[in-house]
């Protein structure tokens, strides 16, 4: 069994980065080879929720200041992450469609490309110049992969992609039928540090959150005894005497993969287990997407009887309710370590309805 710092739980991955596939043992560090520094760039991040993407339709991403458009390859039957620049003049492929025999057609000037970035038709070509065969006529195409019902992508050195670990929780992946998983998205206009040490920190619980999953009476000192810390994260448990409620609702585990990947697992001591997952992806400087996911284990039937049957705009009412409860925080916070640069921006945004803004 490997650590989880290290394995990578079946993921499917896309052509193009099975090709570069390695024995598995012979896993690559996330984060490149560079031990002083943690490249962004040679890590899997998680763009989207599967069940949110439509497979007629092209959708977008940036990921690391990189635009992306994101289609399903019907031939190859997977999705593909392409940079969204066409090769020849530059346009967003992203404006484009999928034709009728599945491949991503260029709006400007109509060049197509397969899902492995390959230029297959140049409308206006001539007879004889096979210019779409040049590399220079591909468009690159981002490893994938699909796990836990999310979608990955590689953005660094796509050979490295196979044998990197794509981040998964493991618990998910040792029982994935056992398990409700409520999901909520959330696109947050501070940056990604900002949110991990937010989601790191569960000592804000009893203050923010005070009357929904925390309150200020139980405030205290709270000790993690770290099991195991490295460049690629750590995991450590919360002395139950003193960690968050103060142990009354039992242990905690807090894990961390870096650079992306972060999760609470609470066991009450009726047995009922709950996970507090988040994957905190970079957009942009002062800019990330926070996918969170609340996994629950019940001891008893009847929780997840009611928790089937409710509707999923009730999830992200309560949801809204809880990241209200900080609204200001993180936006100024990262306001002020970017040195106002973004200030207005940041104060504008902070307007918008609380539920976008507030962690
Ligand atoms: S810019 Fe894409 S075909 Fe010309
Ligand atoms: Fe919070």
């Amino acid at each position: 069994m490997h650590s989880i710092f290290e394995a990578s739980p079946t993921p499917v991955l896309s052509s193009a980065a099975s090709t570069a596939e390695q024995p598995r043992g012979q896993w690559l560090a996330s984060g490149g080879e560079d031990p002083s520094q943690f490249n962004w760039q040679e890590a899997w991040h998680p763009i989207a929720y599967v069940q949110d993407l439509e497979p007629s339709q092209l959708s977008t991403f940036t990921l690391l200041e990189q635009d992306l458009v994101i289609w399903w390859d019907r031939p190859a039957q997977t999705w593909r992450v392409f940079v969204d620049q066409c090769p020849h003049r530059l346009a967003p492929l992203s404006e484009g469609r999928i034709t009728p025999d599945g491949l991503l057609e260029c709006p400007y000037h109509g060049w197509t490309f397969s899902g492995s970035g390959q230029c297959c038709r140049i409308p206006q070509q001539v007879d004889g110049h096979p210019v779409e065969q040049s590399r220079r006529a591909c468009v690159q195409s981002l490893p994938t992969a699909v796990a836990q019902g999310m979608l990955f992508v590689y953005p660094g050195q796509s050979e490295r992609a196979a044998s990197t670990p794509v981040p998964l929780v493991e618990p998910l992946e040792e029982a994935p039928d056992e398990w409700i998983v409520l999901d909520g998205v959330r696109d947050l206009p501070f940056d990604v540090l900002t949110l991990l040490e937010n989601v790191l920190d569960p000592s804000h619980l009893p203050f923010a959150h005070h009357r929904s999953v925390g309150d200020r009476s139980i405030a205290g000192p709270m000790d993690l005894d770290v099991t195991h810390s490295d460049r690629q994260g750590f995991q450590g448990i919360w002395e139950t005497a003193v960690g968050p409620k103060k142990g009354q609702f039992g242990t905690q585990l807090t894990t961390f993969i870096a650079p992306n990947l972060m999760w609470h697992d609470l066991t009450t001591q009726e047995k009922n287990r709950t996970l507090t997952v988040a994957y905190c992806t970079p957009i942009r400087k002062g800019e990330c997407r926070l996918f969170a996911r609340f996994p629950f284990q019940f001891a008893s039937p009847l929780p997840a009887i009611l928790m089937n049957h409710t509707p999923s705009w009730a999830f992200h009412l309560l949801q809204n309710s809880i990241l209200r409860m900080i609204k200001f925080s993180c936006t100024f916070r990262n306001a002020i370590l970017c040195g106002g640069k973004t200030v207005d921006r940041l104060l504008k945004l902070s307007t918008c309805p609380p539920e976008l803004t507030v962690l």
